[in-house]
């Protein structure tokens, strides 16, 4: 299953009644495994989660803590970036800065940046050593 499909299959079932915006996310990690997740609204609208969190958390729930690939997919007129949010999360996990995140419109178009890219400056575990 390639991850564009594995996007495109979650996010059909996105809970987004209020929103009405369905997103889907799939990560490959280094087994080859994919993991994906869609967002999932609430009607306290602060508690809703991105997709790509839910895909993070079943990649992590499964065993798995590396991001090699990560594919973003939403009906949109232009590629949908993740939110800061979830760049931060993303950046957690990546492999490395060169990770690539592939952000696609249902129509095909299909916009990729790098996870430095997206997140110049991060903060990490590094700036928490006091030493
Ligand atoms: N959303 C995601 O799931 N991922 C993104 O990258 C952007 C935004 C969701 C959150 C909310 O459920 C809806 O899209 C509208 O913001």
């Amino acid at each position: 299953m390639t991850l564009k499909q594995a996007a495109l299959d979650v996010r059909e079932k996105a809970y987004a009644p209020y929103s009405k915006f369905k997103v889907g996310a799939a990560l490959r990690a280094p087994s080859g495994t994919v993991y994906h997740g869609c967002n999932v609204e609430n009607a306290a609208y602060p508690e809703g989660t991105c997709a790509e969190a839910g895909a993070i958390a079943l990649m992590i729930a499964s065993g798995e803590t590396v991001i090699d690939e990560l594919y973003v997919v939403a009906d949109a007129p232009n590629p949908v970036p993740p939110c800061g949010g979830c760049r931060q999360k993303i950046k957690e996990f990546a492999a490395n800065g060169d990770v690539q995140v592939t952000m696609a419109t249902l129509d095909g178009v299909e916009k990729v940046m790098t996870v430095a890219e997206l997140l110049p400056g991060a903060f990490d575990a590094d700036f928490l050593d006091k030493n």
